[in-house]
Parts: C-alpha cells; sequence; structure tokens
C-alpha cells in the first residue's frame, strides 16, 4: 500500500499491521539468486571507520511505566514497567502472540496507548505538560516525539511504488523538512553502508528479502533516530539471508550509540546484540538479566519452557 499520508512515512510506512503488506511479501524472482551468490557477510558494515552516514547525537533511555494496552476485551500489556537505558541494546523475548511488537508499535505511535506513561528520555511520548499539568499529546508533540524513534519490521514495509532512494528520501524530506539534496546524499552514504548503492534505482519487488530488509534498515537510519526498534527483522528472510542482515546490524549496533530494542527468536543474534534480555509473557517482565544468564540460567520455569520450545522448532 503507497504511503498516503506523512503520517504513515512519519511512523516507517505502515498504519496497518505489518502482515497486511502484501507486496513486500510477494517473492521476487531475483530471490533465489541473490541467495544463490551472496555471501555471508553480504551488506556488512565495512570493518574499519564507522559509517559517516550513521546518526550520532544523544540518545535517550525508554521507560514503560504501568502501560496498559488492550484490544477490546484482549487485555494485551498489564501494567507493564521496564526501561531502556541511553544507548543500551535490550532485547525482548516470549512466545508469539504476547505483544512483543504491540509495545514496539506503541512507541512508534502506530497504537494508542489506554493507560500508563511512556518516557522517551525525559519527556512522555503519549502526554504533555500543560500549565503544569500532564495532557493527552497532541499531534505536534507525538511529531516531535517519534522523530527519536525508528523501526524496521519483519515484513520490511518499504513504500512498493517507490524506488530504493526515493524509499529512502521521501521521509527526510516530507517529515523532517531535510533538503533533496542533503535527502539524496545522505540516502547514498547509508546505501553504500548496507551495500546497496547499485541499487538505488531498483524498486523493491526487484530485490531479494535480504536485499529489501537492508533497504528497510537504511531508510529508518535516514531518518536518524536516537532509538531503534527491530521487530524479528529476520524471520522473513529466506535462511541463506539471515547472516548478511544480523551482520550489517550487529555493525551498527557496534558503530552507533543508538539506545535499541529488539524482538528476535534469534538466540545467537540476541546474545550478541544485546546488554539485557527481558523475557515477556502475558503482558508482564518475566525476568530479566544478561544474556548469557538468560539463556544459560533461566531462573524462571516460564522462560525455560519458552526457551526449550524455541529451540526445539
Ligand atoms: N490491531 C489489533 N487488533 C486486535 N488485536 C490485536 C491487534 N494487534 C495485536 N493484537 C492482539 O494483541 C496480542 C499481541 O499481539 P502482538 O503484539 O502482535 O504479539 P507478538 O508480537 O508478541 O507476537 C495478540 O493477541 C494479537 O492478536
Ligand atoms: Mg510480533
Amino acid at each position: 500500500m503507497p504511503p498516503t499520508n506523512t503520517d504513515e512515512i512519519d511512523s516507517g510506512g505502515v498504519a496497518d499491521r505489518p502482515s497486511s503488506d502484501a507486496a513486500a511479501q510477494a517473492p521476487s524472482a531475483q530471490e533465489a539468486d541473490a541467495g544463490a551468490g551472496v555471501s555471508t557477510r553480504e551488506g556488512a558494515v565495512a570493518e574499519a571507520e564507522p559509517s559517516a552516514a550513521l546518526p550520532r547525537g544523544e540518545a535517550p533511555g525508554i521507560r514503560f511505566e504501568k502501560v496498559v494496552k488492550r484490544f477490546g476485551s484482549n487485555v494485551v500489556l498489564r501494567e507493564l514497567d521496564f526501561t531502556v537505558a541511553p544507548g543500551e541494546r535490550v532485547t525482548l523475548i516470549g512466545p508469539s502472540g504476547s505483544g512483543k511488537t504491540t509495545i514496539l508499535r506503541l512507541l512508534m505511535t502506530l497504537e494508542t496507548l489506554d493507560e500508563g506513561l511512556i518516557w522517551i528520555g525525559d519527556e512522555t511520548l503519549w502526554h504533555m505538560d500543560r500549565g503544569g499539568k500532564r495532557v493527552p499529546a497532541n499531534q505536534k508533540h507525538l511529531h516531535e516525539m517519534r522523530k527519536q524513534v525508528g523501526m524496521v519490521f519483519q515484513q520490511f514495509n518499504l513504500f512498493p511504488n517507490m524506488n530504493v532512494l526515493r524509499n529512502l528520501t521521501e521521509g527526510p524530506v516530507r517529515v523532517l523538512g531535510v533538503s533533496k539534496d542533503e535527502a539524496v546524499e545522505r540516502a547514498r552514504g547509508l546505501l553504500d553502508m548496507v551495500g546497496l548503492s547499485d541499487k538505488e534505482s531498483a524498486h523493491p519487488t526487484q530485490l531479494s528479502g535480504g536485499q529489501q530488509q537492508r533497504v528497510a534498515i537504511a531508510r529508518a537510519l535516514a531518518m536518524q533516530p536516537r532509538v531503534l526498534l527491530l521487530d524479528e527483522v529476520t524471520s522473513a528472510l529466506d535462511p541463506e539471508l539471515v547472516v548478511g542482515v544480523q551482520d550489517l546490524l550487529r555493525d551498527i549496533a557496534r558503530q552507533s550509540d543508538l539506545t535499541m530494542l529488539c524482538v528476535t527468536h534469534e538466540m545467537a543474534f540476541a546474545k550478541d546484540i544485546s546488554d539485557r534480555v527481558l523475557m515477556f509473557d502475558q503482558g508482564q517482565i518475566v525476568e530479566e538479566g544478561p544474556p548469557d544468564q538468560i539463556f544459560g540460567e533461566p531462573s524462571e520455569q516460564r522462560t525455560r519452557d519458552f526457551l526449550q520450545a524455541v529451540l526445539a522448532s
């Protein structure tokens, strides 16, 4: 679905659930080729110098305070409390349907908050201060706050009607007010970083899943977020394309100071990328700790059951 308003571009191109983006899911003819000829380091950031294209600046932390989210009678988040420190990398794990995507979508303002507070740095996302009183945020406040957050989705969600370069420049030009020339220059820097300089004129359907996801990562970074959300970003990829995208993200994590909140079932990737892992189930955090502890010696039975199920699958 092409973006129809600034809000959609603003929030990463999706107003609908990611799974509704049939265009992005359609396998392309190039998918198989790309897999065959591609090294596992496809798209990894060059080791030497951190890319100048990576966004910089102070990264805020995140705090959920007694957050409640319901869909009808389904209470998905139950007074959920957790924090991510500035610059920290946190991975959320937990059963399917437990609300992990909802947490990220609330941070992207793609879902509305029912109760509680969500903090980005020292400001609330869904509320603002008016004469010393906390009131619901207006559009301007939401717009300013969500500029700090970028998200990469499971199903890529690129704008199917735009070529790769425009996928990267549309948001910066229309939402951030960056000049076209500057947006193009920055987009080219990012495409170089993700190893797709030669694809700037291609349309998403002409790219493999791995290439589309690398464009989606570059597109998220083009908005110069300070917080990056990753939602099972390799789950829709053919197995041989997974490593290249993970390597790219690992390098971005190493070379940037972004605050990152990541949902993944890939335990090795989670171990590499995370400072801390949160096990989430039934609307609340079950346990949290460094990856070695959560994956090696989880203390909760629910975590052990979940990890066993993931490893068996
Ligand atoms: N837009 C929606 N409308 C109704 N129910 C939804 C919507 N989005 C998510 N849900 C429900 O909320 C729960 C959590 O979903 P989700 O956050 O996608 O879980 P996860 O990412 O952990 O698999 C599920 O029961 C799902 O069906
Ligand atoms: Mg999900």
